[in-house]
């Protein structure tokens, strides 16, 4: 497979134009990356008292993807900049390195960021669900990994939209959960890719879509966004491509799958499918060993999208929703708790609108 042909694709860091390590070999920035993780143990990000666990190498995964950048959208000394769900706030602290003379928040609904940051960066706990973020006009806002966090990430989108001075810049970064493979190597009953979509039922069942990322293009440019971009990465499951940089990827990206696998399962299935602890650990030992098998070529894709408010006085044609909303369920039939209605219908046209290339590139 040529792994080039996907995305934005630079041979070393320093041809990547917004690259924040820029000095180093590919090799050993990625290594260090990884031995960095390795030493500290691995930590997971909580989201409200222990729901939301998220193994922390997955965003290394995604700086070593994206050639060591941490954002595509092509910033002018920007002075004011949001990371909505920051997480261990390490992009935002890297962002306030780069700028020094931007101010960078950071945002979460749980306090895990570390206390000691540059002067520029600020951390504060708070609901992007919140109508008004209390925040001044903001240069670029910034999203990364908020798969099944938002009930509509639409009105996320919407709300950035209205604190973006004209002009600025908004960027997400998300995976897809869905397993591809284009070699005809991948059963349909092959136990990761139907665990996938049992994890996407149970997301469904509580209210949280995990398939978002491959349609943030649309959200953007429905939401008033122009100049709207996608890069479509892919990051393979396991290690089994040739190509060494993506046999390393594949490595860490099983090891991290591995490490998250038990934590994602008890945390959706036992609320979105009422299933037991017993019942999800002997379904696991299928999904784990499914995992690790190298003659399954099968990946992720990995969009990244970032748009721009216009300017005052530019002229846009506002892009009008393709599909409509559900309708909403006769007031008597609702039951709290019960049928909780998939917020966001999945639409098939989606994946046709993708600007991805090479998916069926031979191996
Ligand atoms: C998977 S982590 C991603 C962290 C970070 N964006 C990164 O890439 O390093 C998702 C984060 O979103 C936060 N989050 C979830 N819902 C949120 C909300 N409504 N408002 C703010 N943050 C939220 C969680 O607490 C968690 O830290």
């Amino acid at each position: 497979m040529d792994w080039r042909a996907v995305g934005r694709q630079y041979s070393r860091p320093s041809q990547c134009p917004f690259a924040l390590t820029r000095s180093r070999s590919t090799k050993s920035v990625d290594q260090s990356i990884f031995d960095f993780v390795r030493e500290n143990g691995r930590t997971y990000h909580r989201y409200q008292a222990g729901l939301y666990p998220f193994p922390n190498d997955q965003y290394e995964i995604l700086k070593v993807l994206f050639k060591g950048c941490n954002f595509f959208a092509p910033l002018k000394d920007p002075r004011k900049i949001l990371d909505i769900g920051t997480g261990s706030g390490k992009w935002a602290i890297e962002m306030g390195n780069y700028f020094p003379k931007a101010e960078v928040t950071g945002t979460d609904l749980s306090p895990i960021q570390p206390e000691w940051v540059p002067n520029n960066v600020k951390f504060v706990i708070d609901d992007a669900n919140e109508e008004d973020w209390m925040l001044d006009p903001l240069d670029f806002i910034h999203t990364r990994l908020l798969l099944g966090c938002f009930e509509d990430f639409r009105e996320v989108i919407k709300t950035s939209f209205r604190h973006l001075k004209p002009g600025g810049w908004m960027e997400s970064q998300e995976i897809m959960p869905t397993v591809y493979c284009d070699d005809g190597t991948m059963a349909a009953d092959w136990p990761y890719a139907e665990w996938v979509r049992t994890q996407d039922q149970a997301a469904m069942n509580v209210g949280k879509p995990m398939r978002i990322a491959n349609k943030l293009k649309r959200w953007y440019e429905q939401a008033g966004f122009v100049d709207v971009h996608e890069e479509v990465f892919k990051l393979p499951i396991n290690s089994w491509p040739k190509d060494p940089q993506f046999k390393m990827l594949g490595r860490f990206n099983e090891t991290c799958y591995l490490d998250g696998l038990q934590a994602w399962s008890l945390q959706l299935f036992t609320r979105g499918l009422s299933w037991t602890k017993d019942e999800i650990e002997v379904y696991l030992v299928h999904v784990r060993k499914s995992l690790s098998d190298r003659s399954v070529h099968a990946y992720n894709k990995i969009y990244v999208v970032w748009g721009r408010k216009p300017r005052e006085g530019e002229i846009t044609v506002p892009k009008e929703p393709t599909w409509a909303p559900p309708a909403p369920p006769p007031v008597d039939e609702i039951v709290p708790g019960a049928n909780i209605p998939e917020t966001i219908p999945d639409d098939p046209t989606t994946e046709a609108e993708t600007t991805e290339r090479g998916t069926n590139d031979a191996l």
